[in-house]
């Protein structure tokens, strides 16, 4: 097989790579190692920034977004006794949409016309140092195949080969692992809340976040290595209940049926280059976020709408000029949304001494009393513009 652009990883960010190709006028193939079904139900985040919402909608995948998407003017931030709403729209003009990333899955599935093989096994990048770079993989009929390509993009994640791809020698990686975890549960009950809450809790952090209507999405910090079993549904509310602050001036969380529930460990990670000879680095595979502020998609949005007009100016018009700045240009918003991402954690999770407490505490009254330090906020949040 013979491809221009050789994909690895069917997630948002390879389906959005391969779309965005597709209407440059370049073709792809994706490789990805599990089935359609278990992409498409996993279940991730649901906050696209703005750029994200713009980027989509460019591309054609605004439908279902601009007729189901929740659009929040901003977050409300608490800790005991004290709940704070922040206006992003009032503060800089620009928010954020609630929109699962199952749902955006979903729609880049229903979208993408190149081919999409699932299912492969083996997967292995050869000679990206090359102007011959290939892919082998076993596909989903057991046989050994070879697809030739003029790059490699790894959308694989940080489980996938790609990242390892690039040589020892040449890469650098900076990780930071947290010493918590959260448990995110998905309920049938309408969202106690209008929009998100951020809590600071003696306790440990909670989030309440919604996915619809008749959704709620919430999440509260436990140690790491808990086992999901040790936290059947009447623990978890009264969790919730206690941290989000239920009977405070007369705020009530309405508990419901829980439809999932899973422990995800929190990391920050980076590896670059994010460009190795005629492989890419793209999402997952490059960078990881831990999940406070929901950034992982974002970023993984942001990389292939830079890459995606990179490489047609490149293999199209042969001007390389766009490719050889996509590791600089990316990695400068990588670690911007890294630093969010820390900087939000450690000012939400408590575990620390009591003196990181008062920390925390003073610099939450900080950024709901300063005009400055709440703007700071918001346009990290509500994401900064993709070429920044
Ligand atoms: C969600 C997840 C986050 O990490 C976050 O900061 C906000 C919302 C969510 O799953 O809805």
């Amino acid at each position: 097989m013979r491809t221009r652009v050789a994909v690895v990883g069917a997630g948002p960010a390879g389906l959005l790579l391969s779309h965005l190709l597709d209407a440059e006028g370049v073709d792809s193939v994706v490789v990805e190692t599990r089935t359609r079904d278990h992409v498409e139900s996993r279940i991730r985040a649901g906050i696209l920034e703005q750029s994200t919402v713009d980027v989509l909608t460019a591309a054609g995948l605004g439908g279902r977004l601009a007729a189901q998407g929740d659009r929040h003017r901003g977050i409300h931030l608490q800790w005991p006794h004290e709940r704070h709403h922040l206006d992003f729209e009032t503060l800089i003009g620009r928010s954020v949409t609630v929109y699962g990333q199952t749902e955006v899955q979903k729609d880049l599935g229903a979208a993408v016309r190149q081919p999409v093989l699932y299912g492969v096994r083996d997967t292995a990048v050869h000679d990206a140092e090359s102007e011959r770079p290939y892919l082998t993989f076993e596909d989903a009929e057991g046989h050994r195949q070879r697809l030739d390509a003029e790059v490699v993009v790894g959308c694989d994640g940080s489980f996938g080969p790609s990242r390892g791809s690039v040589p020892q020698a040449v890469r650098q990686t900076w990780e930071r692992t947290y010493p918590y975890s959260w448990l995110g549960i998905l309920a049938d009950v309408a969202p106690s809340t209008d929009e998100l809450i951020y809590a600071w809790h003696p306790d440990g952090f909670a989030l309440h976040s919604m996915r619809s209507a008749t959704v709620s999405r919430l999440y509260l910090q436990v140690p790491n290595g808990t086992p999901v079993r040790d936290w059947p549904d009447d623990r978890i509310w009264e969790a919730l209940a206690t941290r989000l602050g239920h009977g405070q001036d007369g705020w009530q969380l309405t508990p419901g049926p829980i439809t999932d529930r899973s422990v995800l460990p929190m990391r920050s990670f980076v590896q670059q280059p994010m460009r190795h000879g005629r492989l890419f680095l793209a999402g997952d595979a490059a960078h990881i976020v831990p999940p406070t502020g929901a950034k992982g998609l974002n970023l993984a949005v942001a990389d292939v709408a830079l890459l995606a007009p990179a490489l047609a100016s490149w293999l199209l018009r042969g001007d390389p000029a766009l490719a050889d700045a996509y590791p600089g240009t990316a990695l400068r918003r990588v670690w911007r949304c890294t630093h969010f991402s820390w900087w939000m954690t450690t000012m939400l999770h408590t575990g620390g001494d009591p003196f990181d407490a008062q920390l925390q505490l003073s610099q939450l009254r900080r950024v709901t009393t300063s005009e400055a330090a709440a703007r700071e906020l918001a346009e990290n949040y509500a994401g900064l513009p993709i070429g920044f």
